[in-house]
């Protein structure tokens, strides 16, 4: 139940001066104070411009002072910080808001908990993988526990961007390509940062991000244009934020990006419109770091004063690190360029997440003595260990997997004993040190070993081969570093390294099995791997509990039930590629004059939905049935192998033939069975006729009678199917 905040909403504001008043709007990062006496931001530029290299730039942040503009904060000018995650300088800042302004408003802190704070979670590509919203939830909470304790009350978190081009670094940020899966994932996210009261200790506003469509930047090169229709716009990138919004999420980041040529900082369209009007939201939106000066170079704001105008015009009620707000807005009022009124409404938006967060009844909710009891218990580790587990998917096996209990493995690859590499993306507050590795597994459990580190250097083959002699198998640990996917980290051919394919080329001719992990942020093209290495892992960023989540599986402790989110392309040309798209007139078939590509294959390498496990399941006896409301599509899945294990099953949908054209394959419903060896259950989805709906050319949503196929199977590619008539209700 959400209590009405508003009268003491309006008597604050009514008091409180327009310089107050913006500051409220004015998030502020500590600023670093370096050696160089410059400012941090001009210290990134001079690494950037190649004034100063990489180590001289970390040198320089080493030995940085962290500077809270603590006499700006006195006089009312800020109103929230970003990125502070220590209960000691939270608790000594707001301390300074609640007894030194003249106000007394309480600071909002907010941090980029991504997944996990200490407690480092998989990524949340990875824990995608696990197609489990109750899983999500959970690791969502523990995340809100740890941040809590630390002193954040709002997470820059989910992000529901849809991501269809595996180039795009930020793929690892999200749930994958597919809209449904996202809109789930985001939806449970905010229900376990948030849980059912805002206002408890260890609650925490969720900040949805990035509003919107960001993962459709062109090419997938960070920060690009996103250009499309409103219609694709509709049906395959807003539902996510909009399932956000309806399971209660607080805060909106509006996108870096442009969408057909206004950028989403300044785009009253998506802001008001859209978010408040058709969706009703009432909570707070925050810009990117610095997205509203930034405007200036999208060129649709002739200078900083111009951009903060469209922005709060727009809609857009903080300014996250680019102080347009705190420079200009006074002026803007005072001058009637922006009308008060404009101001007074996104200040109600930051106090009203204020108040709901109970922050001026309790202000001080995090402690040091919170703080040694929430990070890193071992009750997080254990469900870091099992989501781990279970986001990994098994790509491919010879019948390798599981290993015998008394293998000899021949360990090799930096990645396989990089403790920090485990972090992936966005893990600041995470610890190489917190990380179990897979070499530290190994000695742990006493698993009988030899490792050589054997890549980024020259093949060794020598090395290699007396490594072969003396095991049974080999574990190659390849894919890419946490630096190579996330923010400001796309990449034109998402290949692994080539020293990593000799190495694993020279393992192959040792004549032992190789069973290849991959560690990765993102959708990898290896097409050689698929077909030679006998075995394949793909374990993404699995976080603090790497090494055991991945003895969990290569043993077979655990038996593998993640599925991919995302699918594997053969090459980076194919990008972007994935399973919902829409049919040609000519789809790939064997005439030239078909869609496809003269090089390389139609197909991906691994489609959507694509994941093995230790046993087998079949799938029989698929039945559609209608009533007034809708289909229910069920099907029959048999566990048909030894072990125990969980089978996420995927149910989808095709429109034959409609006005506009529909995908293929659509995803409308998915659920997780777990099956004992043997045991044969009958899974049922119900799929309501609204969700048969597109927009059509006009942007109305319609349903339209005739015929549509459903499908039912352990992948995109991979089901069996039927149709069936919608003959209007
Ligand atoms: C930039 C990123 O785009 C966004 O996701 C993040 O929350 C902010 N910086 C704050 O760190």
């Amino acid at each position: 139940m959400r209590t009405d905040y508003e009268d003491r909403i309006q008597k604050l504001i009514d008091q409180m001066t327009l310089e107050e008043k913006a500051g409220q709007l004015r998030q502020c990062g500590p600023s670093l104070v370096g050696a160089f006496g410059v400012s941090f931001e001009e210290l990134v530029n001079m690494m950037f411009d190649g004034k100063i290299s990489q180590e001289e730039f970390d040198r320089q942040m080493g030995s940085a002072r962290q500077d809270f503009r603590e006499e700006e904060l006195r006089n009312g000018c800020i109103g929230s910080y970003n990125g502070i995650a220590d209960a000691a300088t939270a608790n000594r800042l707001q301390k300074i808001a609640i007894e030194e302004t003249r106000m007394g408003i309480p600071l909002l802190f907010g941090c980029d908990v991504i997944h996990g704070l200490r407690t480092v979670m998989p990524i949340p590509l990875a824990e995608s993988c696990a197609w489990d919203p109750k899983l999500w939830e959970k690791t969502a909470r523990v995340a809100a526990r740890e941040a809590t304790a630390a002193g954040i009350h709002m997470t820059f978190s989910p992000m529901v961007d849809v991501a269809k081009d595996a180039r795009w670094g930020r793929v690892s940020e999200g749930a994958g390509e597919d809209v449904l899966l996202n809109s789930c994932y985001g939806a449970a996210k905010v229900r376990g940062y948030q849980s059912d009261d805002l206002a408890k200790e260890d609650s925490m506003a969720a900040c949805v991000k990035h509003f919107a469509g960001y993962g459709a930047a062109e090419a997938g090169r960070d920060y690009n244009r996103v250009d499309m229709s409103m219609q694709r716009f509709f049906e395959e990138y807003l539902p996510p934020y909009e399932a956000c919004i309806k399971a209660g999420a607080r805060a909106v980041m509006p996108a870096f990006n442009d969408i057909n040529g206004v950028p989403c900082s300044v785009n009253r369209w998506l802001l008001r419109d859209i978010l408040r009007e058709k969706w009703g939201f009432d909570g707070m939106t925050v810009s990117d770091s610095n997205a509203i000066a930034e405007c200036v170079s999208h060129g649709v704001a002739k200078d900083q004063a111009d951009a903060a105008k469209r922005a709060i015009l727009a809609g857009m009620d903080m300014d996250m690190a680019s102080d347009s707000y705190h420079q200009y807005l006074v002026e803007l009022v005072k001058t009637g360029e922006v009308a008060e009124e404009k101001l007074d409404q996104a200040v109600a938006n930051v106090l009203r997440i204020k108040f709901e967060l109970g922050l001026f009844d309790h202000p001080y909710q995090a402690s040091q003595d919170r703080e040694r009891e929430e990070l890193l218990k071992p009750e997080y580790r254990r469900l870091a260990r099992e989501a781990a587990a279970s986001s990994m998917v098994l790509l491919k096996n010879d019948r390798i997997l599981p290993l015998q209990k008394d293998a000899k493995i021949g360990i090799v690859g930096a990645l396989a004993d990089d403790r920090a590499q485990m972090l992936g993306t966005w893990a600041f507050e995470g610890k190489g040190e917190d990380c179990v590795s897979i070499v530290d597994a190994c000695r742990a459990r006493g698993v009988s070993f030899t490792y050589i580190k054997g890549q980024d250097a020259a093949v060794d083959i020598e090395s290699i081969n007396k490594m072969a002699e003396s095991c049974s198998v080999i574990v190659a640990a390849v894919g890419e570093k946490k630096e190579e996917s996330g923010e400001a980290a796309s990449r034109a051919s998402i290949t692994i390294p080539k020293e990593q394919t000799e190495v694993l080329k020279a393992l192959k001719k040792t004549g032992k099995p190789v069973v290849a992990v991959l560690f990765n942020g993102r959708p990898l093209a290896i097409p050689w791997i698929a077909e030679h290495v006998d075995a394949v892992l793909e374990a993404w960023h699995p976080g603090v509990e790497a090494g055991n989540a991945v003895l969990d599986l290569l043993f077979g402790a655990v038996n593998p039930s993640g599925k991919l989110t995302v699918t594997f392309p053969y090459t980076s040309g194919q990008c972007p590629m994935y399973y919902a798209h829409i049919p040609t007139g000519r789809p790939g078939g064997k005439s030239k004059f078909t869609s496809k590509y003269l090089d390389t294959p139609l197909e991906p390498v691994y489609p959507f939905g694509y994941g093995l496990s230790y046993t087998t399941y079949e799938y029989s006896g698929l039945k559609i049935q209608q009533s007034e409301q809708g289909v229910s599509v069920s099907v029959k899945v048999k566990n048909t192998g030894k072990r125990d294990g969980a089978e996420i099953v995927q149910c989808y949908i095709r429109d034959m033939a409609a006005e506009r054209a529909r995908p293929v394959r659509q995803l409308a419903a998915f659920e997780k069975v777990f099956l004992k060896a043997g045991e044969e259950v009958e899974t049922r989805f119900f799929i309501p006729y609204e969700n048969l709906g597109y927009y059509n050319s006009r942007m109305d949503y319609i349903v339209e009678t005739g015929w549509f196929e459903a499908a039912a199977g352990r992948n995109c590619a991979d089901c069996l199917s039927s149709l069936f008539e919608y003959t209007g209700q």
